[in-house]
């Protein structure tokens, strides 16, 4: 496993849409080992393959539940229900929060690590991150949908960074 080097603010593959994983080979796994160790290390919830420089449909989150990470690839949203505004932040764009509106409730289908077909239907945190990551494929930021004001820049805490 690896940390991989994250992509921020003003790279253009973060406005690229991600490619369907056709085979989830060594490559993949790999791949997914190193953005939940990334994704770890800088006590991210979610992050995307394009985020590690990889335009793969391949998204991590961890809420730091009993659940532990969660492996999406390939996902479909099905299906949306209601809103919920939420404060957001994202890898990408270090120490800046902002409150979007997301879906308060979210049906996904995706293919697990192992390639096994899985239906969920996620609601608060667990919705937000997926509409967050979901976005990311599709070549889309939190910060170009953000509710107008509400920005931040939050300094990092003293030794971390
Ligand atoms: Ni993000």
């Amino acid at each position: 496993m690896a940390i991989r080097n994250l992509r921020l603010e003003g790279d253009e593959i973060l406005y690229k849409k991600s490619k369907e994983v056709e085979n989830i080979d060594e490559r993949i796994q790999t791949l997914i080992d190193d953005m939940i160790e990334t994704m770890h290390k800088y006590n991210g919830v979610g992050l995307a393959g394009v985020q590690v420089g990889v335009l793969k449909r391949v998204i991590v989150i961890d809420l730091y539940d009993d659940k532990g990470p969660i492996v999406l690839i390939n996902p479909k949203i099905i299906k949306t229900k209601g809103e919920q505004e939420v404060e957001e932040g994202c890898l990408s764009f270090p120490n800046r929060f902002a409150k979007v509106v997301r879906p308060a409730e979210v049906t996904a289908e995706y293919l697990d690590r192992d390639g096994k077909k899985v239906k969920i239907k996620a609601k608060e945190l667990l919705a937000q991150a997926i509409c967050h990551e979901f976005d990311h494929l599709e070549g889309e930021v939190f910060i170009d949908k953000i509710i107008p004001g509400t920005l931040e820049y939050v300094e990092p805490d003293e030794g971390e960074k």
